[in-house]
């Protein structure tokens, strides 16, 4: 039995609840959410022509017009009428396109001889075609000017074709040179030209995100600091975005991408516009003078403390750039990229799993100087545990005496901690900062992909999170994506081809709890005992919520056992003539534990809904072994 109180509301569950976390890991921007097709676009991989294969008279020259991205092409006549000179592009797995839709090419060229005209023909082409063939939508191009210029046209492709390739090449006799090879869908997520790719994005949309944290994860420290992300690098106009390696290049799991960089084409504001655009929460996590914690004993992963002032700059102008006025240095910056308006920052994080003793001496001062100029900013510091599951006692002594806001905890941990974990935050210290659950997955012992049963266990995890809601302010489940033919890690919340995307089970969880979050916690008794996860409480957890814009009562119960259990959840403090009605169930669930969603089969295992009738101010039911419920009544 279960009992829940409604005469009290209990703690405020706040609008940051149930967020999302990003990272570029698993190719998840650059070949992933950012919808370049282009890989390499301003050839400033370490191998300039990593990416691309060329053939006729190609040249690489240094001094083009972007200063951070002086690297262009010059393609000359190949002397003879059956040479060509050109380039084709492999983009990432291959240029993804469908059929009728529209692709917006993009290039800066100059005639470096002077006047006149020169002419290149674009195309997509289909290079294993076995037809007489292989390119399936074509444009010319003219050149007309000797100094640098965009030109733009759009292809229109007459196949749908996953891995096609982009060639250009000279059709006129002279020299052209090209910078900047860029090739977009039109239809990009809310149309913007330098945008998200649609099902991508509409998916995190979907979610209802209160939170949108960025940019990760470990690529904020770099493999090392040189590498580190440098939020500066990735705003203004996208042309002089410097490259940067990814972190991600090589991993822990032996999966190695040589040619994994960061365009920056998905930068901060881009960051910022897609967290507006969803109504979550912007989140950004910034350095604090520490490369990745795997990095340590390289000397090129400490700044001393004494020498952080640009980093603890870095953190200032950055809320500068996202609420200053648009005369300030960094609130100019955001209005030329098109938003006057200040994107009302309230959030940011220092420093990603830094469990070390040099973690908490760096962010101190990095605390005095942003409390100093910006005495509202909520500032979010970091803790363990660690993969292997040790917390750093240390460290949260250290976030209160500093008095960070919030705390990021991280849980890649296996089916056994999900399970001992639900009350995690029943005796957490009320007076301390908030917490952050800022990175968690279930990784299965030995299986590690987004089966069914690692979901239903985040799901009776969370249980315990949105009991805690007093103390627990945000939760992100990480990693967020990952490209089927390119990832490091797994288990991710979305996998993708070069077309299409599945929702994974995780995914439908964390939807559930988004969309059912309520706007107070209702504390509830099971068998009389505060609910402290599954021991002794035969594998049930579960949570209440009062949603009071909509006047409802939501119940989230986890059966993580292999029995049916009854459930009866009796709603205590109603008035007599308060009338439960429109009574719901969401049920999440699967007969087989290791099932599934997948590309081919993307809607094996989805949240169904059925109307249930509650008798007073009881329900009674039976809850199917391992089944996730969330139960919905209004009350009238
Ligand atoms: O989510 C993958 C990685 O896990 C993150 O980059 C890092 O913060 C954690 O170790």
């Amino acid at each position: 039995e279960m009992v829940i109180q409604t005469k009290k509301l209990g703690a405020e569950i706040q609008p940051t609840m149930y967020g999302l976390f990003f990272e570029d890991i698993n190719y998840a921007a650059d070949g992933g959410l950012y919808a370049e097709l282009v890989k390499n676009r301003s050839f400033e991989f370490p191998q300039n022509l990593m990416g691309w294969k060329t053939y006729g008279k190609v040249t690489l020259m240094d001094d083009g017009p972007f200063e951070r991205n002086p690297h262009y092409v010059r393609l000359s006549n190949p002397g003879h009428a059956h040479k060509h000179t050109g380039l084709d592009n492999e983009g990432f797995f291959g240029i993804g396109v469908r059929k009728g839709e529209e692709y917006r090419f993009s290039v800066w060229a100059r005639l470096p001889q002077g006047n006149g005209k020169e002419t290149l023909r674009i195309e997509l082409v289909d290079t294993k075609s076995m037809g007489e063939h292989q390119a399936f939508a074509i444009a010319d191009l003219t050149v007309d000017s000797k100094e640098w210029k965009k030109y733009q046209l759009i292809l229109k492709p007459g196949m749908t074709q996953p891995k096609s390739t982009l060639r250009i090449f000279l059709t006129s006799k002279g020299t052209v040179d090209l910078e900047h090879i860029s090739l977009f869908p039109v239809d990009t997520w809310k149309g913007h030209e330098n945008g998200l790719r649609k099902d991508l994005a509409q998916a995190l949309a979907d979610i209802h995100p209160g939170v949108f944290r960025f940019p990760g994860g470990c690529i904020v420290e770099g493999t090392d600091l040189n590498t580190r992300y440098d939020w500066k690098k990735s705003v203004g106009p996208v042309e002089n975005r410097p490259l940067n390696e990814n972190r991600w290049q090589y991993t822990f799991t032996h999966r190695f991408y040589p040619d994994y960089y960061q365009s920056y084409g998905l930068g901060f504001y881009e960051y910022f516009l897609l967290s507006e655009e969803m109504g979550a929460e912007p989140l950004p996590i910034l350095n604090c003078g520490l490369s990745c914690q795997y990095q340590n004993n390289d000397p090129k992963a400490h700044v001393a403390v004494c020498d952080l002032d640009g980093y603890i700059q870095d953190a200032l102008d950055l809320i500068e750039f996202a609420n200053g006025d648009v005369n300030s240095t960094w609130g100019k910056v955001r209005a030329d990229m098109g938003h006057p308006a200040p994107f009302n920052l309230k959030f940011i994080g220092i420093g990603n799993e830094q469990w070390g003793k040099e973690y908490p001496e760096r962010l101190e001062p990095f605390i005095k100087a942003i409390r100093k100029a910006y005495p509202d900013m909520k500032i979010v510091g970091s803790s363990g545990p660690n993969s292997e599951g040790k917390e750093f006692d240390y460290l949260w002594p250290e976030m209160k005496r500093l008095k960070a806001d919030l705390v990021d905890e991280h849980f890649y941990r296996p089916e056994s901690w999900f399970l001992a974990q639900g009350a995690r935050y029943d005796n957490y210290d009320r007076k301390g900062p908030k917490v952050f659950a800022g990175e968690y997955a279930c990784h299965g012992k030995g299986k590690k992909w987004n089966h069914f049963h690692a979901a239903l266990l985040e799901a009776a995890f969370m249980t315990g999170l949105e009991r805690n809601a007093d103390i627990v302010h945000m939760a992100t489940y990480a990693p967020l994506f990952a490209h089927v033919e390119g990832w490091q890690w797994r288990p991710d919340m979305i996998w993708f081809d070069n077309l299409n995307s599945v929702r994974t089970v995780s995914y439908y969880v964390q939807q559930l709890f988004a969309h059912n979050k309520g706007t107070n916690v209702l504390p509830l008794t099971m068998n009389k005992r505060n609910v402290t996860g599954a021991e002794g409480q035969n594998g049930l957890f579960a949570s209440a919520v009062y949603d009071k814009n909509k006047n409802e009562l939501i119940v989230k119960v986890a059966n993580t056992s292999d029995t049916a259990q009854p459930v009866s959840l009796k709603f205590e403090g109603l008035k007599k003539q308060d009338v439960l009605s429109d009574g719901r169930c969401i049920k999440l669930r699967s007969l087989d534990l290791d099932k599934d969603n997948t590309l081919e089969q993307p809607f094996a295992i989805t949240p169904k809904e059925t109307p249930v009738s509650i008798q007073g101010h009881v329900f009674t039911a039976e809850l199917e072994p391992n089944t996730f419920a969330v139960y919905k009544f209004t009350k009238k």
